[in-house]
């Protein structure tokens, strides 16, 4: 695991592009395959890696992207899903095809319907030859993807309640809380250690504690975070503040120094 220390969210987000950058170059397929993350966290390194499309650094004319996760019962084209973010915040300023983004179904009006649909949403990874570089945020509790704390570390493509802190998190992109949907459909921690390379950004002292439990606490479904620890190309890049409580910042530091 790399843990990269940077001044300000705006130093998080150029140094990730680089590492998701090196990440695809050394997947050495024409058409990679991009896991991509929904939050405030990798916007940043969105802009980025757009720039790096304008700048003809970066073409993913070719690529495919798949989300980690999808609330369950927003209506088709609700602003807030992660189809429709993705749609705004990578596939019209990076280029990726519309139709090679693919988002877990939270359509489904049954808890069949929608447990089908998740393993379809495995086979289609399966299918595209898996994720090269997985592009990842952190819950304020841990959460990876919309795993919360208490997820099965070895977890597959599934339905999930979401949690009070996870849903009071994400009502600032709602009207109000009771807008915010109770249950998603979230590749699962099995699923995300299947990607080849993980880079994780975080940003801000709200993601200090969780940041701190992830890298140096237990490999534990009570951070499902931690499997970063377990992957064996993981990156994680954060700013000043989120990673205020680690413990090892000087070796993290000497080791990004390089040899
Ligand atoms: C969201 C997403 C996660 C994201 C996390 C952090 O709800 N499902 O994939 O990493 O919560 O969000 P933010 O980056 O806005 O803090």
């Amino acid at each position: 695991m790399e843990v990269l220390v940077l001044p300000t969210p705006a130093d998080v987000a150029r140094r990730a592009a680089e590492v998701v950058l090196e990440g695809l170059a050394a997947a050495r397929r024409a058409a990679p395959v991009v896991g991509l993350a929904t939050g405030s966290s990798p916007l940043g390194l969105y802009a980025e890696l757009a720039a790096a499309v304008r700048a003809g650094r970066l073409d993913l004319s070719g690529a495919t992207g798949f989300a980690l996760d999808e609330y369950v019962g927003l209506p088709p084209g609700h602003p807030q899903s992660y189809r429709e973010v993705l749609l705004r915040e990578v596939c019209g300023p990076l280029g990726l095809s519309a139709e090679r983004l693919h988002v877990p179904d939270g359509s489904g009006r049954t808890e069949a319907e929608l447990v089908e649909g998740a393993a379809r949403y495995e086979r289609l990874i399966a299918e595209s030859g898996g994720v090269d570089v997985q592009i990842l945020g952190i819950g304020a509790n841990g959460h990876l993807g919309f795993n919360e704390p208490g997820s099965a570390l070895s977890s597959r493509t599934r339905v999930k309640r979401l949690s009070d802190r996870t849903r009071h998190d994400n009502a600032r992109f709602f009207d109000g809380i009771e807008d915010v949907p109770t249950h998603c459909v979230t590749q699962g921690l099995g699923t995300v250690l299947d990607a080849r390379q993980l880079v994780l950004v975080a940003s801000g002292t709200a993601k200090a504690a969780a940041v701190a439990a992830a890298l140096e606490g237990p490999l534990s479904a009570s951070c499902p975070a931690s499997v970063l620890q377990w992957h064996a190309d993981a990156t994680a890049v954060l700013d000043e503040d989120a990673a205020a409580l680690l413990r090892n910042r000087d070796y993290y530091d000497a080791s990004a120094a390089g040899l």
